[in-house]
């Protein structure tokens, strides 16, 4: 099978090419000891909107990005002390942590979904290493397949899935896990398990002491509540031509509004503008009326998006 998409070998010819399309914000689907990931630079927000658009997933979920080292990803967050204490154990692994980000931190806001939280994971696998280690910045990774599908575990899986939609996949090979990370976060300063992965909870347990509890889901009564999802604090109007009262409007296209998500009209602007513009506006604490989006590539996840942020709370 001959494909569009160049499969590079993981050599440091191709590892340095790899490194070199990531910094140019291009895609590079490459391995991990769990699955394969679809990567982009984490700070560049239209690299982590080109992602979405490759996968074709009709929402924005907060993504894990990936380091060469701890002390790379601590420079992102505050790590509670157990999370140091994980990351010392499980750290080169298939472990992801959940932690609030600190101030400056450089990440797109596409990559958090908005939240004050970043999921970060250190991997083993040995091309992963290098390619974080040349690349020495934080890499956006979800699995490398079109939304909707299974998780790829070799390079074969990844062209099947995303061919001609990304820039190079690094082959190394079949993933020696085949299954994605175990993610933990904190809740009210208690672990919780947040996915069930390549690392065994009872190993987790160990570490902890005590077994990683269930998240919080009490107390949810709307998806723009949901712990995962950012919502803002003011009621949004969708579809709107015009700001109506003391709405400040978020335009786009045409319609200029307040702020535009993008005033050419183009989706994955628009995306990667998404969230830094729902929280501007949400800060003057006034109603947000947003302009009608396509409901076409991009334009599917940030309706979504959107939707949920209009849904009654
Ligand atoms: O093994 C893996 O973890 C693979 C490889 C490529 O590293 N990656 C992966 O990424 O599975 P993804 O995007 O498919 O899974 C990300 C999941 C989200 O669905 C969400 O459940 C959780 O990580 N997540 C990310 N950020 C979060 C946050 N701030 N709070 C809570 N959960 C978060
Ligand atoms: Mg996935």
């Amino acid at each position: 099978m001959t494909y569009r998409t160049p499969r590079l070998g993981a050599d440091a010819d191709g590892v340095a090419a790899a490194a070199d399309l990531l910094r140019n914000g291009q895609l590079v689907a490459f391995a991990t000891e769990t699955v394969y990931g679809l990567g982009a630079d984490a700070r560049n927000a239209d690299a982590v909107a080109r992602i979405y658009e490759a996968k074709g997933r009709p929402s924005f979920n907060p993504l894990i990005v990936h380091f060469a080292d701890a002390s790379r990803a601590a420079d992102h967050v505050d790590l509670p002390r157990q999370a140091l204490e994980l990351a010392a154990t499980f750290w080169p692994g298939p472990l992801t942590l959940v932690a609030p980000l600190r101030p400056g931190h450089g990440l797109s806001s596409l990559v958090t979904a908005g939240l004050d939280t970043v999921a970060l994971r250190v991997p083993a696998q040995e091309s992963a290493q290098r390619l974080l280690a040349a690349f020495d910045g934080p890499v956006a990774a979800p699995s490398a397949n079109p939304s909707g599908r299974i998780s790829p575990t070799t390079a074969d899986h990844v062209l099947a899935g995303l061919d001609g939609r990304i820039a190079a996949v690094l082959d190394a090979g079949p993933c020696a896990i085949g299954l994605e990370s175990t993610i933990i976060g904190w809740e009210s300063g208690r672990a919780v398990l947040l996915r069930a992965g390549g690392i065994a909870v009872e190993d987790i347990a160990e570490v902890l002491g005590v077994p990683p509890g269930p998240p919080d889901t009490a107390g949810i009564t709307a998806p723009g509540q949901l712990g995962s999802h950012y919502a803002p604090g003011a009621a949004v109007r969708l579809n709107a031509s015009a700001a109506r009262g003391a709405e400040v409007l978020l335009g786009f296209g045409e319609i200029t509004g307040d702020l535009s998500l993008s005033k050419s009209g183009d989706l994955r602007e628009a995306a990667a503008s998404l969230f830094d513009r729902l929280h501007t506006l949400d800060a003057t604490g006034r109603p947000i009326a947003v302009a009608p989006i396509p409901e076409r590539g991009l334009g599917l996840a940030i309706n979504d998006r959107l939707r949920r942020a209009a849904a009654p709370r």
